[in-house]
């Protein structure tokens, strides 16, 4: 038979349970005074202990003995429930401050891709004569001999086809187009037949040309071929487009200069010069000191060019030109070297 508990017994457990308690700063103290007051998967309790031995008492003591065990019981439950958020709070907080995400710091800038500079004055070249009226047309790039040359008045023995030095495929007859004009073809045969007159398109891609890679010249380059086909076109029409497009462009007052020259597929031709000026820096800049820009070649579309686009030259007449955005580029952004372009060089790319 054990020795009986006492009163007192209970007392002295319930304030040690509570002075432990105050004591318990973590998961792992708490889980330990849990299992020692009341007991774990295989051990008892000290209070389940103390409890047990209540038939050791006199009969009428018990009653007292159990209310006093159970109130005991009860305020250990109670500030072990509190002491448990308690713990959890502080450890929840040392987590957080032991990886803590510091929402002060500057974020990390994401880096924002930029438009080629030929795009971008591509861009504006096309918005220029769009608004002008002109639709936007696209060709191949692989192109046929008869369609680059032949069919635009220079058939195969012709000496102006020494004006572009020609990329050939293994194809017969199957070359890289040099040039953006025989679009004109293209468009015209699409368009002489049905389809709104008069015909005003612009045709912007890239050409090529067999050619020594050097800081003036590049093997690859875009051209905005531009063509306008109507009843009574003339030179003066021509004039207009280019004042308004130079207007535009670069701000120019709207001089136009025609200097005469020579491409097989227009008659007369020209080269267009736009009076900038010396005043400004950016003018002197853009002109090399001249006051004038020489910004396309251009004509009056050979009447057999017109044939062979499906106009009768008795009925229509129309102009052409053709125009190159790096050339524009590299006065407009001031590149002294045509080969930045496709070099794909971050540094170059990066300032646009
Ligand atoms: N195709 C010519 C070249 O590549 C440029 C050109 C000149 C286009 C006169 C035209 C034009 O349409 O009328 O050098």
């Amino acid at each position: 038979m054990s020795e009986a508990p006492t009163l007192e017994q209970l007392d002295a457990l319930e304030r040690e349970a509570l002075a432990a308690l105050q004591q318990v700063e973590n998961s792992e103290a708490l889980h330990a005074w849990r299992a020692r007051y009341f007991g774990a998967k295989r051990t008892e309790g000290a209070l389940e202990q103390l409890m047990k031995r209540i038939g050791s008492l006199p009969p009428e003591q018990r009653p007292a003995f159990g209310r006093r065990a159970n109130a005991v019981k009860q305020t250990l439950i109670a500030a072990y429930e509190q002491r448990e958020a308690h713990v959890k709070t502080a450890e929840m907080q040392a987590a957080l401050q032991a990886n803590a995400l510091d929402v002060t710091l500057p974020g990390r800038p994401i880096a924002v891709g930029r438009l080629h500079p030929s795009t971008l004055t591509l861009r504006r070249i096309i918005q220029i004569f769009t608004r002008m009226g002109f639709e936007v047309y696209r060709s191949p790039e692989v192109e046929t001999d008869e369609m680059n040359f032949t069919l635009l008045n220079m058939p195969p023995d012709h000496p102006a086809r020494d004006m572009w030095d020609t990329f050939y495929t293994t194809t017969p007859g199957v070359i890289l187009r040099t040039h953006t004009s025989p679009g004109q073809i293209r468009v015209m045969r699409e368009r002489s037949k049905n389809g709104p007159q008069p015909l005003r398109v612009i045709l912007p891609g890239m050409v090529y040309r067999y050619e020594q890679v050097t800081a003036r010249s590049e093997s690859q380059f875009n051209q905005v071929e531009g063509l306008v086909i109507g009843r009574r076109i003339t030179m003066a029409d021509l004039k207009g487009v280019f004042v308004e497009f130079a207007r535009q462009m670069f701000g120019s007052a709207g001089q136009i200069r025609f200097r005469a020259s020579y491409f097989p597929f227009t008659e007369p031709s020209v080269e267009v010069d736009v009076y900038l000026g010396t005043e400004t820096e950016r003018a002197r800049m853009l002109t090399k000191g001249t006051g004038w820009l020489e910004i396309a070649g251009a004509g009056m579309v050979h009447p057999t060019v017109l044939r062979n686009g499906g106009y009768d030259p008795e009925e229509w007449s129309g102009f052409a030109f053709g125009m190159g955005p790096e050339r524009q580029a590299m006065r407009l952004y001031g590149i002294n070297d045509i080969r930045y372009f496709w070099q794909n060089d971050l540094r170059f790319l990066e300032q646009f």
